[in-house]
């Protein structure tokens, strides 16, 4: 809570604190006040901490935060809303940034596809809307439900709020039985003026402070994301149909004829859609719609480019979290100049430091930057992570007069240093060679670009970024147990989480505690009680999601469910994993097998389960868990199922890439090797060496044609 000290005599220590019990208070402010939920503070105590805020920022400018109340006004969101699971998920984009990109990217796609030099393949070219995405569901011609993307899996239910949006139609005449239509929920310019103004208004008429959006994406966003949909009607939102998940028929045979029914349908669909047969041609789109951006009166921020022919769409299928047939070629990133004020170092999870540029706030884009990342200490100095000579060379220093900039949701970056305004004392920043956190040294490996500190387990910070890692989204994602309450539980002293183990013998501790959770300051009876339950909730946990959690170096979300998927179950691949030398023997074969793992993610998912104490710390964990097995993603009465396939030799009807993919769809291992564990080999013409092996081992080999048919895919 602000403290009664004079802003003059706060330190900068204090300060720091003070600001970032502000911005959590005003943002749950901000939130209890847009959803007119449950109010927390009266007008008067706002406006008097966000003077605070503003007085505390304005004597100590370094310290304002990227999420500053001061800039981060109005856009409340909720946690109220019912959980949906999308039927199809919701997918990103990968993105390209230069025209290099959009050649390569329909390179690509020709090479998957195995394409002739003498085909031709087109593509759709469309703007990327800077809004919010949104499915709605339709079941015989009737709006049912609408979701955001959530975490792409799992998103929110807005269907209330959405049915207040005039351009999403509530009923449909000849729509497929069930239709999911996607798209980007956005606020025009004008209507986003509109309302910051009458927002403006309405304060200054009653002498308060007024609550503004910062951009119109966050507009959208805190308006969609209401729990009470009256003020969602209020707010002027629109909607653009681009995509669609479940179907049950087809919509057409190509992306274009697919927008134009969804048009027919009576969805606004973007007009600035075009086909287009080559690279060259979609990149003269994307300048064309580049020279309109100012006057479409919305905010888009690239243009999209899809493979229009449906089939090939089928095809060439997704990578983890994208598609292979889509990506958006953004526009270039936004700069602005600023003084360096400070540079910190971060200590990550896996013990890197990271150095963080302190900037003179300023506004890039539409969006007040005060921190940017500087990467590692070769970055500093002028070299990329090749050891090849960045901004000319120019090194960073403290006191810099440095070009920002910012690309998307991407965090901001130093692009250039200006030498004739570097003050005349400035000296070369020295890069730590010890932990600031815990004073361990900080080691840099050959090879490795970032400095790392030793210190393990001891280190407080890595100890704290592992369990912000272990409860984000994507590994436990607990509600109520977010990064600050892991902070405050971390150095707490009646009950301490210092381990993922703990947070699951919370309950437990807390009722053997004098002083009791529910009786805290920011507790209740029932928080308290909702974030046991959420805990429990989560000690039944997917395989995948538990490795990923642990945090291991190398080890990412997609790889944890490949790897979970290979070995099925904790067991087999606490197994594994015990019994795996690095670099040799059986296990470590088998390990390397797994798609997508190489020799450094095997390395340090084996050491890490060697390591002592590590390794009775995730005993800890999982004694406390109950691990579900790995779901195949694929049906699990496809034919090939659990199997390992190897191919080889020529294969004709598709490349190599797709046959993998392919198989991998179906919940099939592939391997590059036949071993003893091979179930089937689809052999080409010129296969050898290989299809001996299989026949020596008695291994099941079958032809291209074999294959398809066996996968129904003739
Ligand atoms: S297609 C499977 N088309 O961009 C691909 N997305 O960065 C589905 N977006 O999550 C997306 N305009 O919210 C597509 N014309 C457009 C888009 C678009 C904006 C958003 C969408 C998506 C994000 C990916």
């Amino acid at each position: 809570m602000a403290s009664s000290i004079p802003v003059s005599h706060l330190s900068e220590e204090q300060a720091r604190e003070e600001l970032a019990d502000l911005a959590v208070i005003l943002a749950q402010a901000n939130t209890d006040y847009h959803t007119a939920d449950r109010p927390t503070l009266t007008d008067a105590d706002y406006d008097r901490l966000k003077r605070r805020n503003a007085e505390i920022e304005a004597r100590f400018p370094s310290l304002k935060r990227v999420d500053s109340p001061s800039e981060q006004i109005g856009a409340a969101v909720s946690d109220g809303f019912g959980k949906v699971s999308h039927a199809v998920r919701m997918l990103s984009l990968g993105n390209a940034f230069t025209d290099d990109d959009v050649v390569d990217f329909c390179d690509r796609v020709r090479k998957y596809l195995g394409l002739r030099d003498s085909e031709t393949i087109a593509f759709t070219a469309e703007p990327k809307i800077d809004g919010l995405s949104l499915s709605l569901r339709y079941e015989n011609g009737q709006l049912v439900q609408a979701a955001t993307r959530g975490d792409g899996e799992i998103g929110e239910n807005v269907t209330e709020n959405a049915k207040t949006i005039a351009d999403v139609p509530q009923v449909l005449q000849g729509a497929p039985d069930v239709l999911e239509v996607r798209g980007e929920v956005y606020m025009s310019h004008a209507d986003f003026e509109a309302l910051n103004a009458a927002q403006a208004e309405r304060a200054a008429a009653t002498g308060k402070e007024p609550r503004l959006f910062a951009n119109p994406r966050n507009a959208a966003a805190g308006s969609l994301r209401q729990l009470d949909s009256s003020i969602t009607r209020n707010r002027p939102l629109k909607f653009f149909a681009y995509a669609w998940g479940e179907v049950s028929e087809p919509l057409a045979p190509t992306q274009f004829e697919a927008i134009a029914r969804l048009k027919a349908l009576g969805f606004s669909t973007n007009p600035l859609t075009r086909r287009c047969d080559t690279a060259e041609a979609l990149i003269q789109h994307y300048h064309q719609i580049e020279d309109q951006r100012a006057d479409l009166g919305y905010d888009i921020d690239g243009v999209v480019y899809k493979v229009d022919d449906l089939t090939l769409q089928g095809r060439l299928g997704f990578r983890s979290t994208t598609p292979r047939w889509a990506i958006a070629h953004k526009f270039p990133a936004e700069l602005a100049w600023t003084w360096l004020q400070d540079i910190d170092i971060q200590v990550g999870r896996t013990g890197a430091l990271s150095p963080v540029a302190r900037l003179q706030p300023v506004t890039v884009g539409g969006v007040v930057v005060s921190n940017a990342t500087l990467h590692n200490e070769d970055y500093i100095i002028g070299r990329d992570s090749k050891g090849e000579v960045i901004r000319d060379g120019k090194d960073i220093r403290i006191g810099d007069w440095v070009q920002v900039y910012r690309a998307g949701d991407v965090i901001p970056k130093i692009a250039d240093v200006d030498l004739a305004k570097r003050p005349e004392d400035s000296k070369p920043y020295v890069f730590p060679s010890r932990c600031p956190q815990c004073g361990s040294d900080a080691i840099r490996e050959e090879g490795d670009a970032v400095r790392r500190c030793v210190g393990g387990i001891i280190c407080p910070a890595q100890a704290v970024e592992k369990l912000k890692h272990f409860v984000s989204r994507g590994a436990f994602d607990i509600d109520g147990l977010g990064a600050k309450q892991i902070e405050m539980f971390y150095t707490d002293e009646s009950l301490p989480i210092k381990e993922p183990a703990d947070i699951f013998t919370l309950r437990a501790r807390d009722s053997q505690s004098l002083t009791r959770l529910k009786d805290r300051e920011g507790y209740g009876d029932k928080s308290a009680s909702n974030l046991f339950d959420a805990i429990d909730e989560k000690r039944s946990i997917p395989l995948g999601k538990l490795l990923f959690g642990l945090g291991i170096r190398h080890v990412g979300e997609s790889a944890s469910n490949l790897i979970a998927n290979h070995f099925g179950s904790w067991q087999q691949l606490e197994d594994a994993l015990t019994s795996a030398t690095v670099g040799e023997g059986a296990a470590w074969e088998d390990l390397l097998s797994v798609d997508g793992v190489g020799a450094v993610m095997a390395a340090s998912l084996v050491t890490t389960f060697h390591q002592e104490q590590e390794r009775a710390s995730i005993d800890r964990l999982v004694a406390q868990l109950e691990i579900r097995n790995a779901e195949k993603r694929a049906s699990a009465d496809s034919p090939v199922a659990g199997q390992t396939v190897v191919f080889t030799g020529t294969l004709e009807k598709m490349t190599r890439a797709e046959a993998k993919a392919r198989a991998e769809s179906l919940g099939a291992k592939v391997a590059g090797s036949v071993s003893g564990k091979t179930d089937l080999l689809v052999a080409g013409p010129g296969a050898g060496s290989k299809a001996k092996k299989a026949e020596s081992l008695g291994v099941k080999t079958i032809d291209e044609d074999g294959w398809l048919a066996l996968i129904g895919d003739l």
